[in-house]
């Protein structure tokens, strides 16, 4: 039990990012027990906030004999509110120590489940909401910010409005097989949205150029690293545009997105231990390649005993395709002009070679692998249609789509960036599972 003159927890606070604000003066400070280490006469409690950890000191005889003891006891992740003087400390982690004259325990913890041990992959996503807490899964989703702040201020300050699409769907944009079926009203059937792209070529028809960013969800029955089933894309979509303005901006946005993490996120890049010269290099120009050239690498790379199996002209790439491809290079590579059979319905067509879909996939470095899919589309009506019915899709939910091919149709493109696959090339790190707070995967809907 605390006792009255003890309760601070009222009082206005100060967080740990602004101390430096605040040296030589009293603070208030609200959060939770990350560590403590005492040495008899004195206690040394780490108190993280969620904008960082700041060690404080306690001397025994500059608190009441009970707080003292109630402190000494408490385990991690105790509520707890400290008041205490900041002092600049060059040796402390972020620069300041708090001297503390009072303090107040909101809840006492004694048997927090994530212990500094090691714990396994699965215990720790069983416990992903308590997980969060810790020094690096923050500094991931910190990351993560950073880069949909950078996302959104690139196409913003770039002239694009922002046009959210809808994610209950009547139909498949990116093929039949990752479809997940919801029972909307009166038995009709709905689809949860794989990409907003569809949406996307209305509203750039309406307003130039426009982007879309919101949840996706694939029904992906891989087991893979670079696979959720629900994961965020960032979509622009430009009218008159061709595949190479869809390329140019695909670089301009990813190397502002470095900039922007570099600049933003060192202290996170250093918990992550992330080689930053790695993100210093994605710099535009991205080395462009035609998928021709890409399967004659694959091919060379073979020969050289690089790869397992012979690539054959006219697939798609799978993963360890895409990381001999990028390891040819020392930033993303865009590679473009792919079989249109590889690809989805509404891609537009090489006129001198219609067997290849204008579209490009970026390739991250280190086997991050596809972190771009995009291209421009089949402005044509009789081709569009002709592309539904050989994919199977149904007609008549495509007719507003058609619309579009109907009444002022314009050469167009744009993209589609997995923003957990870009998290984790930023982060340096192997799963994009932890790039975001509860992630969805093929055995995993919980927590
Ligand atoms: O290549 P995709 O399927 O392209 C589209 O959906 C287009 N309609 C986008 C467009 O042109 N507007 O997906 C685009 C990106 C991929 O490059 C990848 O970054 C991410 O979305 N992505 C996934 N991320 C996590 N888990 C999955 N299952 C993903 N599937 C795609
Ligand atoms: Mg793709």
């Amino acid at each position: 039990m605390t006792t009255q003159s003890h309760a601070i927890a009222s009082d206005n606070h100060t967080y740990i990012n602004q101390l430096s604000k605040h040296e030589g003066a009293e603070v208030v400070l609200k959060g939770w027990l990350y560590n403590m280490r005492s040495s008899g006469k004195i206690l040394f409690p780490q108190l993280r906030d969620g904008t960082g950890i700041v060690q404080c000191v306690v001397l025994k005889n500059a608190i009441s004999p009970e707080l003292f003891e109630q402190l000494k006891g408490l385990g991690q992740e105790s509520a707890l509110v400290v008041k205490g003087t900041v002092r600049a400390d060059s040796r402390a982690p972020g620069g300041y120590e708090i001297d503390v004259s009072n303090a107040e325990v909101l809840q006492e913890v004694h048997d927090y489940p994530i212990t500094p041990k090691e714990h396994g992959t699965e215990f720790l996503m069983d416990h992903r909401h308590l997980w969060l807490r810790s020094r690096r899964q923050h500094a991931v989703l910190k990351v993560r910010h950073t880069v949909v702040q950078a996302v959104r201020n690139f196409f913003d300050d770039d002239g694009f409005t922002l046009c959210d699409a809808p994610i209950f769907t009547p139909a498949a944009c990116e093929g039949t097989t990752t479809l997940f079926e919801v029972d909307y009203f009166e038995g009709e059937k709905a689809y949860l949205t794989q990409s907003g792209q569809l949406y996307n070529e209305a509203n750039a028809a309406a307003f130039g150029k426009v982007y879309c960013f919101g949840p996706t969800f694939r029904a992906e029955k891989s087991k893979t690293r670079r696979h959720l089933t629900e994961f965020w894309m960032v979509e622009p979509e430009m009218a008159y545009a061709t595949l190479e303005d869809v390329m140019s901006l695909s670089e301009r946005m990813l190397a502002y997105i470095a900039v922007q993490v570099l600049e933003k996120r060192s202290e996170e890049l250093k918990v992550l231990e992330r080689d930053t010269s790695k993100l210093e290099a994605i710099v535009a120009p991205f080395p462009r390649v035609h998928y021709d050239e890409a399967v004659k690498m694959l091919q060379e790379g073979f020969e050289k005993g690089a790869l397992e199996s012979k690539f054959e002209w006219g697939g798609d790439f799978g993963a360890p395709d895409e990381t001999y491809i990028s390891s040819q290079f020392d930033r993303p590579v865009m590679v473009h002009h792919y079989p249109a059979a590889v690809k989805a319905f509404y891609m537009a067509r090489d006129p001198e070679r219609p067997e290849l879909a204008l579209g490009v996939d970026v390739l991250a470095p280190e086997g991050y692998g596809e972190v771009i899919g995009g291209g421009e589309r089949a402005a044509s009506l009789e081709f569009i249609k002709e592309q539904i019915a050989l994919h199977e899709l149904p007609q008549e939910a495509f007719e507003w789509y058609l619309d579009l091919r109907r009444y002022g149709s314009v050469p167009h493109g744009g993209f589609g960036m997995g923003i957990e696959r870009c998290t984790a090339w930023m982060c340096g790190i192997e799963h994009i599972r932890e790039t975001i707070p509860f992630p969805r995967m093929l055995y995993r809907i919980r927590p």
